[in-house]
């Protein structure tokens, strides 16, 4: 299996818990990933920090750009990621990226990766949602993008707010077309 490179990009939406649960399992899947890159919106830290009560973000051992870094690699399609994640993805993100306005380094790797036909995965969160929001994931669909809305699951029976979260991180790990063992229904 070739080993991926992946982008991880956190933003403002609520649900940081999902992106500090995807930084953790992209962790345990080291050996399927060549690479992770990650990038937060100013308010993906305000938010990470309000809602988790930390700034962990800054301990794990990938590679993170500051928001406006365009000499990031995957700022271009020729550094060949293959997978970006945004994770929680905001109406505001979403918005620029369905527009093409590449201002920051978040929307400009997300046109980056819609333009070479690469994997975009946004986990956009917001409720209830407009019919700009509902245009603009109809738009990002149509470009090639996935919407994964941060809708969790309740049939494995979640115990915590950490499992909950987990269902939809689940789904984002199967997307991006790594391996990971999780409930599946109806398996043994
Ligand atoms: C605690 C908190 C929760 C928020 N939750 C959401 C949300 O669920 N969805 C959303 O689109 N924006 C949400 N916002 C607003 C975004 O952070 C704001 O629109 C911001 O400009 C998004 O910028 P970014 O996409 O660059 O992170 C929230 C803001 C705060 C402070």
């Amino acid at each position: 299996m070739n080993k991926k490179k992946i982008v991880v990009a956190i933003t403002g939406a609520s649900g940081s818990i999902y992106a500090k649960l995807l930084l953790d399992n992209l962790l345990k899947l080291s050996d399927q990933i060549e690479k992770v890159g990650v990038v937060m919106s100013d308010n993906a830290k305000e938010v990470w920090r309000f809602e988790l009560g930390n700034e962990d973000y800054d301990h794990y051992p990938f590679t993170f750009y500051p928001k406006m870094d365009f000499n990031a690699p995957f700022a271009s399609g020729s550094a060949k990621f293959d997978t970006m994640i945004i994770i929680p993805c905001s109406m505001g993100t979403l918005g620029r990226i369905a527009h093409g306005i590449s201002n920051d380094l978040i929307s400009r790797a997300a046109d980056v990766v819609l333009k070479e036909r690469r994997k975009l995965i946004a986990v956009v969160r917001d409720t209830p949602f407009s019919l700009i929001h509902i245009n603009n994931m109809k738009t990002v669909t149509e470009a090639g993008g996935i919407i994964c809305p941060a809708s969790p699951s309740f049939y494995s029976l979640p115990k915590s707010i950490e499992e909950l979260a987990q269902t939809v991180v689940s789904r984002v790990i199967d997307l991006a077309g790594l391996s990971m063992e999780s409930y599946r229904w109806n398996e043994e």
